[in-house]
């Protein structure tokens, strides 16, 4: 048989129905201890936070996704990225994409640098940017496409050239792509970062995180490190996460069918100034995006005609968006990232990156377009009243 679609996997990867009742789905494996047949020698798993059956059939279910030898499951997507972060020691340094999420923008300056592990901040969808950042104690680049919240996208197989180069790895955090759009491992990646808490689970009622890779030395560090920091997830969460991942395929669709739709109409809006989407034949990179995506993903930013007021009056008139953080669940969401997500960012860098007091993210969910594009049309109209 040739190898199975995505569609396939996401339904039937890394579980077969348990052998004594035929559950076509996991246990949730709440035991926190594994008794032992002889001292030392445990069957599978001695201790849950250095393994439980729930947490692997989610593990080896997102390598699988992102075409990875291993995978591993964390308590949110900043525990991922902290404990991928500690396979870097004092006087190290990282590129990063300058247009990151808030919270790994703060992971980086707030955590990692008084550790003696700097971050510079450079706009990666040019790739002589990395070029120019690397230095002789670089030891990893960081990248986020489409990034959060401008939706600037970044060439992973470029990137990773000249990364791999210099023996620098590469980490592309694919939340907002997810891997039905995008899998940066095929495009050079060595490691995938997700915040599963968004379209992974996708319904908005788990807080979780991952890393991918094919690296074997690096996958042997990162089990080591997943156990001795032990920022792991609860069983039911695992469980909630792999059930969300079995309809990923489908809500993606929708996802994409109903932004691009979205996208097109605010495009034409009078109140609407700009509209950043990838899937947009007008945005900056959109001959990226149909080489490197499978459609132009479930996340609108958008820049209001008008001022601040305009932008508070028209998430305080939406009735479907709900004026919520967070993206990737079946129920559609608005936030104001200078306000909300990114607010951790000091007012320059939010300046330098287009984050302005107009800009408005909008989570595209699985409601019906037309919906949704009367929620926006009233918004829009009493945003103009101010
Ligand atoms: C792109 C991206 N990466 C990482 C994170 C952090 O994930 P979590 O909130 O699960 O810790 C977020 C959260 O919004 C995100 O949007």
């Amino acid at each position: 048989m040739t190898e199975a679609h995505f569609e396939t996997l996401a339904v039937h990867a890394a579980y077969e129905p348990d052998p004594i009742h035929g559950g076509v789905m996991p246990a949730i494996s709440l035991s926190t201890t594994f008794a032992q047949p002889e001292p030392g020698k445990p069957k599978t798993f001695d201790y849950s936070r250095s393994g439980n059956p729930t947490r692997a059939a989610l593990e080896a279910c997102l390598a699988s996704l992102e075409g990875g030898a291993r995978g591993f499951a964390f308590a949110s997507g900043c525990a991922a990225a902290t404990t991928l972060l500690h396979t870097l020691g004092p006087g190290d340094h990282v590129v990063s994409g300058d247009d990151v999420y808030g919270g790994t923008y703060r992971l980086f300056e707030r955590v990692m640098r008084p550790l003696g592990i700097r971050a510079s901040f450079v706009d990666l969808s040019d790739p002589s940017a990395l070029e120019a950042e690397l230095r002789p104690e670089t030891k990893l680049v960081w990248l986020e496409t489409p990034t959060n919240p401008m939706l600037k996208l970044a060439d992973i197989q470029a990137l990773s050239g000249i990364a791999r180069a210099r023996g620098i790895p590469l980490v592309v955090d694919n939340t907002f792509a997810s891997p039905v759009l995008q899998r940066p491992l095929e495009l050079g990646a060595n490691v995938v970062l997700h915040s599963t808490t968004k379209y992974l689970n996708g319904h908005s009622d788990v807080v979780g995180g991952a890393l991918i890779t094919s690296d074997v030395q690096l996958a042997e560090r990162l089990a080591f490190l997943q156990n001795a920091i032990g920022a792991v997830p609860s069983p039911l969460d695992c469980y909630l996460v792999l059930r969300g991942i079995r309809t990923l395929a489908v809500r993606l669709e929708r996802h994409v069918q109903s932004a691009g739709e979205l996208a097109r109409r605010l495009a034409r809006h009078p109140r609407v100034a700009r509209v950043h989407y990838p899937g947009l034949s007008q945005h900056p990179q959109h001959d990226l995006c149909l080489r490197q995506m499978r459609g132009g993903g479930g996340i609108i930013s958008l820049e209001l005609a008008g001022g601040l007021e305009h932008a508070r009056r028209f998430l305080q008139a939406l009735r479907l968006f709900a004026l919520a953080e967070s993206l990737g669940g079946v129920e559609s969401l608005a936030e104001h990232p200078a306000l909300m997500t990114h607010a951790s960012l000091p007012p320059e860098a939010r300046a330098k990156l287009g984050i302005g007091d107009t800009l408005v993210r909008l989570s595209v969910g699985l409601e019906h377009v037309d919906d949704l594009w009367q929620d926006l049309e009233q918004a829009l109209a009493q945003s103009e009243a101010v």
